[in-house]
């Protein structure tokens, strides 16, 4: 369902793992699309003071932070920073709604991205083969 599988190292693969389960709504996925997803991200790198993502704007990305640091602001306000082995970008991406934050790269960010359409995929191949079992 991505046009290429990573091959990524296993404390990559670990990390986005965990930074899935981490996140309350991201951890709800089963099994089966959390794998999937890991498999189709891909790696993106941001520069200090560079916007991952735009408040207000549509979501295209869902994305885990594997090395830097990044900040949370809302309606100008700081809301907090995010680490290593953060997923975000969520919420924009399973509830269709305008991106509710701005995260901004404080340092040199490596972030991994999975797009919107290769998540719907995944979502849309997994219940397929659901429906065709019985
Ligand atoms: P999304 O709304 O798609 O884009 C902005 C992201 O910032 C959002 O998904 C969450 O992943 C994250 N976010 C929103 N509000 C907060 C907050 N108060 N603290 C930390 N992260 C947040």
């Amino acid at each position: 369902m991505c046009s290429s599988v990573n091959v990524f190292s296993t404390s990559t693969k670990k990390l986005i793992n965990e930074a899935i389960m981490n996140n309350d709504f991201l951890k709800k996925l089963e099994p089966q699309h959390t794998r999937e997803m890991v498999d189709c991200m891909y790696e993106k790198i941001y520069t200090a003071n560079q916007l991952v993502i735009q408040e207000g704007e549509p979501g295209n990305y869902l994305y885990v932070l594997a090395a830097g640091l990044l900040e949370v602001i809302q309606n100008g306000k700081h809301l907090g920073q995010m680490q290593p082995g953060t997923a975000f970008g969520e919420l924009a991406i399973l509830y269709n709604c305008k991106r509710t934050a701005t995260v901004k790269a404080v340092t040199k960010s490596h972030i991994w991205a999975l797009d919107r359409q290769t998540f719907q995929s995944i979502m849309m191949r997994s219940t397929q083969a659901r429906h065709e079992e019985y």
